[in-house]
């Protein structure tokens, strides 16, 4: 009997060696090991056995060598799987090298080609383009545009002060600048009348983001400085930037607004060729204490100045529909501008 045994073992574990698919595996685990199998049969037969030694001895020998085939069924099966999956993984592979031989180019921001958009479109105006820094002084930001402290038009502009007390200065006064006005003091102060920038640049506010609202934004700043400067100087230049950048079949309005550093003040809004109206940005005739503290005399000189959301304008030109598409890095939107 024993030998029966060791002999169903040995053809069973030949069978198994020879298995050349994960289907025969399965097929020789039934057939081997289930209850019409050669061992089985054999373990039936135990009990024709006359003595209890007898029994125990082909038993355990039965048990073994049914252990033996399943152990080498699970062996064949994880050489055979793996053996299956390297062939996928070869038949699948990509070849990296292609892609990475050949780049494709990328290209500037949303935001950016707006940005440089309006340069040129300004610069053909005959405006220079002026910079200024993110992190401001209180005086340039809000003291300097007639919102003196406590002025209730600061609320509006929330925004962090940063840690920095400038030599024999207090602390508190220095902050991320909420708007690009500040540049026109900077430019004031700086040169001569006549002036004509623009100052395109990125602003901070304590704004929650929504569809047309990020926390972070881009505006672009203009200042003109020079005699007899009229409010028809600035609705001239609005309408001609508009037509310039949106196209030929856009136009452009003011509404009476307020800001402290403009009087009079006005938003400007702009015309779709479908008829619909959009808000663009603030403007106005500069203030006579604002040319001042640039120490430029109101009685002989006079300016106007605008200020619009540089992404806001790139949303309405691209017709996105929310804001924060343009900041969240999705390749599939950027890669269709
Ligand atoms: C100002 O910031 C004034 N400094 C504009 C100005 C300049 C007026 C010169 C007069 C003379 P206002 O807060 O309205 O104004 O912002 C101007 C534009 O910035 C808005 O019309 C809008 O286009 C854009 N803007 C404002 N807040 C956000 C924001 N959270 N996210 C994106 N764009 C914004």
């Amino acid at each position: 009997m024993i030998d029966d045994i060791r002999a169903a073992r040995d053809a069973a574990l030949a069978q198994v060696d020879a298995a050349e698919s994960l289907e025969s595996v399965t097929a020789l685990d039934t057939r081997l090991l289930g209850k019409k199998g050669q061992l089985a049969n054999l373990k039936k037969q135990l009990g024709t056995l006359a003595s209890i030694n007898e029994k125990k001895a082909a038993g355990q020998a039965v048990n073994e060598a049914m252990d033996a085939v399943g152990v080498a069924l699970d062996t064949r099966r994880a050489v055979l799987g793996s053996a299956a999956l390297d062939a996928r993984v070869l038949a699948e592979r990509i070849d990296l090298t292609e892609h990475v031989g050949r780049p494709t180019r990328g290209h500037a921001h949303l935001v950016t080609q707006a940005w440089e958009r309006l340069e040129d479109v300004f610069v053909g105006l005959g405006f220079r383009v002026a910079e200024g820094p993110e992190v401001e002084t209180d005086w340039h930001n809000f003291e300097a545009l007639n919102m003196g402290e406590g002025h209730p038009a600061r609320g509006e502009f929330d925004t962090l002060f940063v840690d920095y007390a400038p030599e024999g200065g207090e602390s508190g006064h220095t902050l991320l600048r909420t708007h690009t006005s500040p540049v026109q003091i900077r430019t004031m102060l700086e040169q001569d009348p006549p002036i004509y920038i623009v100052a395109p640049g990125r602003v901070f506010r304590r704004d929650t983001p929504d569809a047309t609202h990020m926390p972070v934004f881009h505006q672009i700043e203009g200042l003109v400085v020079d005699r007899n400067i009229t409010m028809a100087h600035l609705a001239g230049t609005i309408e001609a930037f508009t037509k310039a950048f949106f196209g030929s079949g856009w136009s452009s309005r003011l509404r009476p607004s307020y800001f402290p550093f403009t009087e009079p003040s006005a938003e400007f809004d702009i015309q779709r060729p479908d008829g619909s109206w959009l808000e663009l940005g603030g403007c106005g005739m500069v203030h006579p204490n604002v040319l001042r503290a640039g120490g430029i005399d109101p009685e002989q000189w006079s300016g106007f100045a605008f200020g619009f959301g540089i992404d806001r304008m790139a949303v309405m030109r691209h017709q996105v529909g929310d804001i924060r598409d343009m900041f969240t890095n999705d390749i599939r939107f950027l890669e269709q501008f």
